[in-house]
């Protein structure tokens, strides 16, 4: 049963609104299993886990104030670090139109978002799930704001990452600090196809420390988007194998982080990231996104692994950048080996050292 958040009854009474701003910092996550492969309004085709980061994060602070001549689109300014980016805002505007079944006052008000991102927007980071997650949570805490709180704190995030969810699918699980599950499975009795759920507390101590390095190895903007890579998955030839094989791979991973197995944790990683990218190269049309130095770097992984025996391993979203995955333990001889024998396969030796991280936190109360 998916919970039904509509609520036509939150119309503000527009003499007493005041103005005020609310703000969110969220973090970007990275997916273990892959959610890939959409249908009906951002449900998944099939479950994901993911790690919450910490460095990598955005942050979006918005205001509103009494709209002046009412209407029934979405009054919004929207600016990137100061700097007004109307093509953006158009598509902010267009997603806060979508949810007015939630937040209908949204329609009452003169809306401003300013955003910043930690990493450079040019980074080939995907920050649509840091965005999502912190414009949710701001829209769930204005609606607090404006009709009192939630029951409890899980409730209140479990409304922001189905929101989180409608702006882009894998958002929903930045709202939850290290580990994250999205999309129903068995072994999840809370899991849900709407939200995603906290699943922390079952990770064993030496993963909550896991350490992600992210090797730039291009910040270009990929040729195809997600958005297009999960509609091709409509008509993929391995479809319905692919759907089944994640939901096996995502018990397999939940045993290796539940009981601290390293090796395993990065045997089923590594399958994950390079049946992400057979997918798109078997999609039609086919594409390839990795370029020949993320092929350098997964070499250069592996062969470290095998010569010093340190569980490190690699990942990869839907772009050409290395996120190297390793435990906390190791950090002295694995930052030697990126600085050493990773930096060069980088555009401008740019790598980003990230970790699995706490969650979004409030920047102020309303
Ligand atoms: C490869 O969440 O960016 O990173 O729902 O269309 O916004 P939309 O797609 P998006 O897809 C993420 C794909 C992925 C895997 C993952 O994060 O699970």
């Amino acid at each position: 049963m998916q919970p039904d958040y509509s609520n036509p009854h939150h119309i503000l009474d527009s003499r007493t609104i005041t103005e005020g701003n609310v703000a969110w910092r969220s973090p970007s996550n990275l997916a273990l299993i892959k959610y890939w492969g959409k249908y009906g309004r951002q449900l998944p085709r099939n479950p994901s886990i993911s790690i919450t980061l910490d460095t990598c994060h955005t942050e979006t602070h918005l205001g509103w104030q009494p709209r002046t001549s009412p209407g029934t689109d979405i009054d919004l300014t929207f600016q990137m670090d100061g700097m007004a980016l109307p093509a953006f805002g158009e598509r902010v505007a267009k997603f806060l139109d979508t949810v007015t079944d939630v937040f209908p006052f949204l329609r009452q008000l003169q809306l401003s978002i300013n955003t910043h991102n930690s990493f450079p927007h040019s980074s080939g980071i995907a920050s649509s799930a840091s965005a999502m997650s912190a414009l949710a949570l701001c829209l769930c805490s204005l609606e607090e704001h404006f009709f009192g709180k939630e029951d409890d704190e899980s409730a209140f995030l479990r409304k922001a990452s189905y929101i989180a969810r409608l702006g882009s699918g894998s958002a929903c699980r930045s709202v939850y600090p290290f580990y994250s599950v999205w999309g129903a499975h068995g072994d999840f009795p809370d899991s849900s196809d709407a939200y995603g759920i906290d699943v922390s507390s079952g990770v064993h101590a030496s993963f909550r420390t896991i350490q992600n390095a992210i090797l730039i190895v291009s910040s270009e903007k990929k040729p195809i988007s997600s958005t297009a890579g999960h509609g091709m998955m409509e008509q993929h030839p391995y479809a319905d194998v692919r759907f089944a094989q994640a939901r096996l791979r995502l018990a397999q991973l939940w045993q290796a982080l539940q009981s601290g197995d390293w090796d395993m944790f990065c045997a089923i990683t590594e399958d994950e990231a390079l049946t992400l990218h057979a997918l798109m190269m078997a999609s039609r049309p086919g594409y390839i996104l990795m370029q020949p130095n993320s092929l350098a770097l997964i070499a250069k992984i592996r062969a470290f692994r095998a010569e010093t025996g340190i569980p490190v391993c690699f990942s990869l979203d839907a772009g050409p950048n290395i996120h190297m995955l390793y435990p906390a333990a190791h950090a002295d001889r694995v930052l030697a080996f990126i600085r050493d024998e990773c930096v060069i396969y980088c555009e401008d030796n740019r790598w980003i050292a990230d970790r699995a991280g706490e969650g979004p936190m409030p920047l102020n109360e309303p």
